[in-house]
Parts: structure tokens; sequence; C-alpha cells
């Protein structure tokens, strides 16, 4: 009888015991609670953040995340805006609300919209409006266009960079097909290919050549093409070099006939790879010339040391060899040493320290455009 009742005291014992740890353990951790929770509150409240605002960052667990004030955030938690997957862009970057709301809610994250915040224009940025699963991909290229994404993305190459580089200069696209009107038709970069095409009625401001820098008087160039034109030819003379101009001007009727009187004894396929169709030759712009030595035929310019020269000095003048065979995949033109194309100095330099075409300087540079 003694010994049950001491059991029974025993068990008592015990269960006091356990239900005190209970307290204790209980006790602690509301505390504890209690106090990351006012250590949270207090963090909150120096960086600056409202009291709505807190409540909101600890109902979402976005604690962690916080180290800074971001107006952003707060301008997203009072609106109610929430995706877990662009809510870092509002916390840390520091870019105009609106633009982070638009990338959020057509679903980019956060890695996503730092890219594209962070490559692309505003007004780039204002077009966009759907998911481009390549889009933060092809922003880190400087010559990306928007306008373009489709075009990139059907055109079968895996090198980037040249994939967005050659549907710029329209390689997606057959010669002559997608015809648009010339680019920057008032100024020496005007722009006259197999894709861009001037009007029938396109003129410019021409001057006559010196007859000691043509072959004959009425050889015509754009005013400032002329200048540039006359100091080469002058500066090459002193150099113990003949450089004459052979054709310049043309008009977009003279062009036609070109056109059609080399048909009448070749296939319209070669003739495209060494003539251009009317609208479409760079002669009608006042700002090309065909050259020679004065001596050997035009078409046998490349083999003289007149060519030998200019190759690596016409850029000065502002001048570009235009066609060559290493370029004849974007212009469609075979090799011609002869055809000097004025685009200036600057953009001269350019083309010839990076050996590039035309086509390339203009329309991987949107600045260009
Ligand atoms: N020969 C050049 C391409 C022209 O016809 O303009
Ligand atoms: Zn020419």
């Amino acid at each position: 009888m003694r010994k049950r009742k001491k059991r029974k005291f025993k068990t008592f014992l015990i269960l006091i015991f356990l239900l005190g740890l209970a307290f204790i353990f209980y006790y602690i951790d509301k505390n504890d609670n209690d106090y990351t929770d006012k250590e949270i509150n207090k963090k909150l409240k120096e960086l600056g953040y409202k009291e709505d605002s807190i409540n909101k960052i600890k109902e979402l667990n976005l604690i962690d995340k916080i180290n800074v004030y971001s107006n952003n955030l707060e301008e997203a938690l009072n609106k109610n805006i929430f995706n877990e997957n662009c809510i870092e862009s509002y916390i840390n970057l520091n870019k105009d609300f609106n633009t982070i709301y638009k990338l959020c809610n057509l679903n980019y994250n956060d890695s996503e919209i730092k890219e594209i915040t962070n490559n692309l224009d505003s007004d780039t940025i204002n077009k966009i409006n759907t998911y481009l699963d390549k889009l933060s991909l092809y922003s880190t290229h400087n010559n990306f266009i928007l306008d373009n994404y489709d075009r990139y993305n059907n055109y079968e190459e895996t090198d980037i960079k040249k994939k967005i580089s050659y549907v710029n200069v329209n390689l997606d696209y057959e010669f002559y097909e997608n015809i648009k009107d010339s680019i920057n038709t008032n100024n020496n970069l005007v722009l006259v290919n197999k894709y861009y095409k001037l009007s029938e009625d396109y003129i410019n401001i021409m001057d006559n050549i010196s007859i000691e820098c043509a072959v004959r008087y009425d050889i015509k160039l754009e005013t400032k093409a002329k200048e540039a034109f006359e100091k080469l030819c002058l500066d090459a003379k002193e150099l113990g070099y003949k450089i004459v101009g052979v054709s310049g001007y043309r008009s977009y009727n003279t062009q036609k006939i070109i056109y059609n009187n080399y048909l009448k004894s070749d296939s319209i396929k070669n003739v495209d790879t060494y003539s251009a169709r009317a609208g479409h030759s760079e002669h009608q712009t006042g700002y090309a010339i065909d050259v020679s030595n004065n001596n050997l035929p035009y078409n046998k310019f490349g083999s003289t040391t007149e060519y030998q020269w200019a190759k690596d000095n016409i850029h000065k003048y502002g001048f570009i060899i235009r066609y060559t065979t290493d370029n004849q995949y974007i212009t469609g033109y075979k090799n011609e040493p002869w055809h000097f194309r004025y685009v200036g100095i600057e953009a001269a330099t350019y083309i010839y320290n990076n050996s590039i075409t035309l086509e390339e300087y203009l329309l991987n540079n949107k600045e260009k455009i």
C-alpha cells in the first residue's frame, strides 16, 4: 500500500517536472520570438520603412532580403503588387518603379530585369509589350534592335553576335527583297544597296570635278565629295600616282540604261554582281566615283601601284573602297577596287580600321541610322 503511494507520488513529481520544463521552454521561445520581432521592427524602421510596409514585409517573409531602404519596394507593397520572381528588382535595382513594374508584370524575372534595364534605353523598354525569352540575352549586345527580335530567332546562326549583326544588315533577306527607302538621304552617310533604294527624283548638290582629276569635264560629285576627291587626287599626284575620276554622279535613268545594256549580253544573276539596278546605285547619290590611273582601264585599277597606295590612304580623305571580295556576302557585288565612296573622314577611318562595310557601320549602330 505504502509502496503504491510512493510510486504515485513519484509519477506526480515527474509530471510536475515535465510540465515545468515545457513551461520554461515555452517562455524562452516566446521571449526569443518577441525579441526577434522587436529587432526586426527596429531594423526596418531604422532603414526608413513605414509601419504598414513593415507588417507586409514580415507577412511576406522578405526580411532576410532587405538591407537597404527601397522606395520601389514600399510602393510595390502599398499597391499590393507582389511577384516572387522579381521582388529583388523592387528591393535592390535602382531603376524607375514603372519600368520594373511593367517588366515584372510581363513575367521577366530578376536577372532578366537587371540585364534589360542595364542594357536597353528607355525608348526600347517602352516598346516591350510581351515576354520574350531571349530578350535579356540579346540585350547584352549593343547592336540589338527590338524590332528585329523575331528575325534574330528565325535566322540560323549560333554565334549571337553574328546573328544580330547579319540580321541588322538584312542578310536574312534575299537581295532585292524587302526593299526600303534609303536612310540618311540628306548627308554623306546615305545608304544605298540591294535593300535600300533612292527615289527616281533623288538629286544632290553637284559640282564638276576639275579636269586635272577627271577624264572628262562633266564628271560630277556632290560638292564636299568633289573637294575631298580633288585633294586626294592632288596629294596622290605629289607622290607620283595618278588617280582620276572616270564615272561620278549618274542619274536614275542613266543607271537604268547601263543596267539594261548589260542584261542584253549577260544573265540577270551575273549582272547583279557588278551593276546596280536603277535606284540602287551609289552613283546616284553623288558620293561614289569610279577611278583609273589614266593608263589602264578603270577595271584594272586593282592591279596598279595607285591602288596599293589608295587602299591604305583614301580613308584620310573620307573615302572607302566599297566593294571587296571579302564583303561580297553583304553587298552582293564582286570586288571593285575602283569604286570609291565618300562617307566623311570619321566614318571612313572607322570603317577602314575595323575592316567593316558601310552597312555594318550604319546598321549596327543605332545612332547612325
Ligand atoms: N558597279 C556599282 C555596283 C554600281 O553599278 O553602282
Ligand atoms: Zn562605281
